[in-house]
């Protein structure tokens, strides 16, 4: 069974989805440590909530960016983590964390890159005029939601839509997709060659509502 770090600097509803399905045991991983930048995430109680280690990492006590993530490595480190899962996490990942964790760091995004990266992403689908948004799992590199694409799930743009609702049903497939991707991960499934995730097996026993 993998341990798994979650980054998260906010609501956390994905880190929820999370240990949901760890606790559930649709994902062979744990919660090991959940480690946010803002003391005030409710990530952190619903950790706590589950019996997960909460982390405050505030980035003002570092001088720079390299010796606050260094500070992050040492508690993912202390909590054995094999995967780290950005949910939520509102900042660039940077080498320190990156080369401590090669290919081991994962992100969720509420649009279906590379189409609308960075922030706000479900206004910036809705003012381009998209037919068709949704979520993307991703492995995280030193860019902004630029690293290789693990699953997608496509939500159609709905007459009527706005932020809020758009948002709302993007999430409740982010919070399946989560999941998934990391149970992938956990089953050493996952192959990143280049910009391409191949999914070992993929074909003989796809996953339900994975295209
Ligand atoms: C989600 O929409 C996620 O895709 C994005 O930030 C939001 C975090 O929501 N990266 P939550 O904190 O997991 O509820």
């Amino acid at each position: 069974m993998i341990a798994l770090g979650v980054l998260a600097s906010g609501r956390g509803s994905n880190l929820q989805a999370i240990i949901d399905a760890c606790e559930a045991g649709r994902l062979d991983a744990r919660p090991a440590v959940v480690i946010s930048d803002n003391p005030r995430a409710q990530a952190l109680e619903r950790a706590a909530r589950h019996g997960v280690p909460a982390v405050v990492v505030e980035r003002r006590a570092s001088k720079s960016r390299d010796d606050y993530e260094r500070v992050i490595v040492a508690s993912l480190r202390e909590h054995a983590v094999d995967l780290v899962c950005l949910a939520g996490y509102r900042r660039l990942v940077g080498r320190v964390l990156l080369d401590a964790f090669p290919w081991r760091v994962m992100n969720i995004h509420p649009a279906l890159l590379p189409s609308f990266p960075g922030l706000e992403a479900q206004r910036q689908a809705l003012e381009y005029g998209v037919k068709v948004a949704g979520c993307t799992v991703h492995f995280v590199d030193e860019g902004a939601d630029s690293g290789p694409v693990i699953l997608q799930k496509p939500v159609p743009v709905l007459e009527g839509d706005d932020v809020e609702s758009l948002s709302e049903r993007i999430l409740e497939q982010e919070h399946q997709v989560y999941p998934e991707a990391i149970a992938l991960y956990a089953a050493g499934r996952l192959k990143v060659a280049g910009r391409r995730v191949h999914i070992l097996g993929e074909g003989k026993e796809p996953w339900p509502d994975v295209h």
